[in-house]
């Protein structure tokens, strides 16, 4: 394992993040960690957490116990990532982004065990068929969710818990239920600036009532 800072900071993270002194990464003793990876200043990887080669995973990251980070997994700087979450390979998770217990991402939409005659196991390295999911800054996933294959989750989008992913999500969006879909949209702060859509909100700016930002939706 390298303890590096392998990403740009974001410009526009508060100041203070950037001077503070941050502690080597922090393994729990019964974590796995495998070659190759790279984990940043200041994150914490508790118990039975299991991190597969080539992961990169940024500074000031929380990996609950018992989450499973696949073949090279990227996650940002501030990433949350609760217990027994499930990363397979070809997610990408980009800063500040919330991910609660037992959710897991999907990356083959029609998987097989075998080949057609059930002679061999089929590989577990990404093929074709293999899609990339992207989880935007500030995004927030509820616990319990399903993520489906290639999607893009957008910037500070919130999944209510026990959602099923299986459409792209605006930014700021709020969705619910399986399949998700939209019912409101969130501020930064978490904050729902709006409630009760059915599908797609009109284009517009929603002040939020505790924060005093704009959310502008287009
Ligand atoms: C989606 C969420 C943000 C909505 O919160 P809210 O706006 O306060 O919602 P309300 O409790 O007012 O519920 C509004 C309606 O949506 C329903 N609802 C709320 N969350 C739901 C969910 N995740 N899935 C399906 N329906 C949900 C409620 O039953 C209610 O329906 P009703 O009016 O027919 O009774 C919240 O319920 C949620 O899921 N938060 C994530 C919790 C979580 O996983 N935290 C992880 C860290 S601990
Ligand atoms: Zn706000």
């Amino acid at each position: 394992m390298h303890s590096e800072q392998p990403f740009a900071m974001d410009p526009t993270m508060p100041p203070h993040f950037d001077q503070q002194p941050l502690p080597p990464a922090w393994l729990h003793p019964t974590a796995i960690v495998d070659g190759d990876c790279t984990i940043g200043a200041g994150t914490k990887v508790w118990d039975n957490a299991h991190i597969r080669s080539g992961a990169r995973i940024g500074r000031k990251c929380i990996i609950g116990e018992k989450s499973y980070l696949a073949y090279n997994v990227i996650l940002g700087d501030l990433v949350k990532l609760n217990a027994a979450v499930y990363i397979c390979a070809q997610v990408e998770i980009e800063d500040g982004v919330l991910i609660a217990a037992h959710t897991v991402f999907t990356n083959d939409r029609f998987p097989r065990a075998c080949d057609p005659d059930l002679h061999d196991l089929a590989t577990s390295a990404p093929t074709e068929a293999t899609l990339w999911t992207r989880v935007k800054r500030g995004a927030s996933i509820g616990a319990n969710c399903t993520i489906g294959p290639g999607l893009t989750l957008g910037e500070f989008c919130m999944i209510g818990m026990g959602s099923v992913v299986t459409r792209n999500v605006p930014a700021h969006a709020l969705l619910i239920g399986s399949p998700a879909r939209i019912v409101g949209l969130v501020c930064r702060c978490g904050e729902p600036v709006l409630r009760g859509c059915n599908g797609t909100p009109p284009a517009g700016d929603y002040p939020c009532a505790r924060c005093n930002r704009t959310v502008h939706f287009s």
